[in-house]
C-alpha cells in the first residue's frame, strides 16, 4: 500500500534521493565502492562536501561574509556549543516551547540567561511579538519554527543584537534573508538528510567573538579552519544532504517549493477550520507551513483513536501529535508531496460523512 509519511523527523525525503542514495549504499559514483566505506579525505566525498556548501550557498543566497559547515552532534549539541562560543555576560532566548527549553537549560551553565519574551502562558500556542530586545545582550536566540507546537515565525526578524535561528525544522521551507542572522543552524533530519548532521551558517564576526578557551570540537572556528573535516563529518547523511540540495534546486529551489508548502498548508489548515470535526492548536497567524497541528473539535474529542485507526488505514504515518499537545500533527516539510495532504484532507472529510 502506498504510504504517506508525516514523520516530524527523521522524515519524508525524496524518491529520487532515496534511489541515489540506496545506488551510492551500493556503488558510490562507480569507485566500486560503498558511500558507507568511503574515506572522507577522498577527492569523490570532498566534492560531495564541497557542492553541498555551495548548493546551500545557492539555494539560501547565503552571502560571502558567512561561513557554512556540518558536524555531528544534533541540534541539541549547538544548544551547549552556542552559549559556550558567545555568551559571556547575557544572552536573551525566546522561549517558544521544548526546544528552547532546552537550549536555555544549556546557556545557563555559561552565563545569564534573560528570557525576553514567552509563549508559555498559552502551552506555546502563538510566536511572541513587539518585545524589546535589550541592547547589551551577547546575542538573541529564536527558534524559527516549533515543531512540536506547530508554530513557525513568518518573516526574520530585526535584531539590535547578533541573532542566532534554530531553523532545525524549517531550513530551506522559504526565502529568508540570511544577513539578519549572525548565525543558523538545525539538525538536517527533517528537511535535507537523515539524522545524524547538522549544519551551521555562521557570519564572520561572530568567529571573533568566542568569549572563552574551549575544547576544539566546541569552538567555533575548528570546523570553519577545517571546513567540516577536524574530525570525521558524518559522511553518509552529507552525501544524502547534496542529493536533496540537487533535488530541491531542480524542483525550481526555494521560493518554488515555498510556493507549494504554503499551497499544501492552505490546503490543510482551510480543511480544519472548515470541518467541525476538528480544530486548530496554533494562533492563526503563526501557523507553521512545516507541521500542521490540530486536535478533535469540543464534543468529539473520542473519536480521535478512529480518525488514527482510519488514517493509518490509508496509509498515512506519523500524525499522532507530540504528547505535549495531543491531537494530530501532519508535518508537511518539503518533500512531502501534495498528494499526500490531499489523500489526509480527503480522509478528514470522509471521516466528518461518517460522524457530523
Ligand atoms: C526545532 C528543533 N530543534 C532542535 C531539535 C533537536 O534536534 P536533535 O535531535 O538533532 O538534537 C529538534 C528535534 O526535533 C527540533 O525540532
Amino acid at each position: 500500500m502506498k504510504k504517506y509519511n508525516f514523520n516530524a523527523g527523521p522524515s519524508v525525503l525524496p524518491d529520487v534521493v532515496l534511489e541515489a542514495a540506496a545506488k551510492a549504499v551500493i556503488d558510490f559514483n562507480g569507485t566500486g565502492l560503498s558511500v558507507l566505506s568511503i574515506s572522507h579525505r577522498t577527492p569523490e566525498f570532498e566534492a560531495v562536501l564541497a557542492e553541498a556548501e555551495s548548493l546551500m550557498r545557492e539555494l539560501l543566497c547565503i552571502p560571502d561574509n558567512y561561513k557554512i559547515y556540518f558536524v555531528g552532534g544534533g541540534a541539541s549539541t549547538q544548544f551547549f556549543h552556542i552559549p559556550a562560543n558567545f555568551l559571556g555576560g547575557k544572552a536573551g532566548y525566546v522561549h517558544t516551547g521544548v526546544w528552547t527549553k532546552k537550549a536555555i537549560k544549556e546557556a545557563k551553565y555559561y552565563g545569564e540567561v534573560e528570557v525576553v519574551a514567552s509563549s508559555e502562558d498559552k502551552n506555546f500556542s502563538y510566536i511572541p511579538k513587539g518585545f524589546e530586545i535589550p541592547a547589551d545582550l551577547d546575542y538573541l536566540y529564536i527558534c524559527a519554527n516549533n515543531t512540536i507546537y506547530g508554530t513557525e515565525y513568518k518573516c526574520d526578524i530585526d535584531s539590535p543584537v547578533p541573532l542566532i535561528a534554530d531553523m532545525s525544522s524549517n531550513i530551506l521551507s522559504r526565502p529568508i534573508d540570511v544577513s539578519k542572522y549572525a548565525m543558523i543552524y538545525g539538525g538536517a533530519q527533517k528537511n535535507l538528510a537523515p539524522a545524524g548532521v547538522t549544519f551551521v551558517i555562521i557570519r564572520d564576526d561572530m568567529l571573533e567573538q568566542v568569549k572563552r578557551k574551549l575544547p576544539s570540537m566546541v569552538n567555533v572556528n575548528t570546523h570553519v579552519e577545517n571546513g567540516s573535516m577536524f574530525n570525521t563529518p558524518p559522511v553518509f547523511p552529507i552525501y544524502v544532504l547534496s542529493q536533496t540540495l540537487r533535488w530541491l534546486k531542480a524542483e525550481g529551489g526555494v521560493e518554488a517549493i515555498h510556493e507549494r508548502n504554503e499551497r499544501k498548508a492552505a490546503m490543510l489548515y482551510a480543511e480544519i477550520d472548515r470541518n467541525p470535526l476538528f480544530k486548530g492548536t496554533a494562533a492563526v497567524e503563526d501557523r507553521s507551513s512545516m507541521n500542521i497541528c490540530f486536535v478533535m473539535n469540543d464534543g468529539y474529542e473520542a473519536l480521535a483513536d478512529e480518525f488514527f485507526a482510519m488514517a493509518k488505514e490509508r496509509g498515512m504515518v506519523g500524525i499522532k501529535g507530540h504528547r505535549l499537545v495531543g491531537g494530530f500533527r501532519a508535518s508537511c516539510y518539503n518533500a512531502c508531496p501534495v498528494e499526500a495532504v490531499e489523500a489526509l484532507v480527503k480522509c478528514m472529510q470522509d471521516f466528518e460523512k461518517m460522524h457530523a
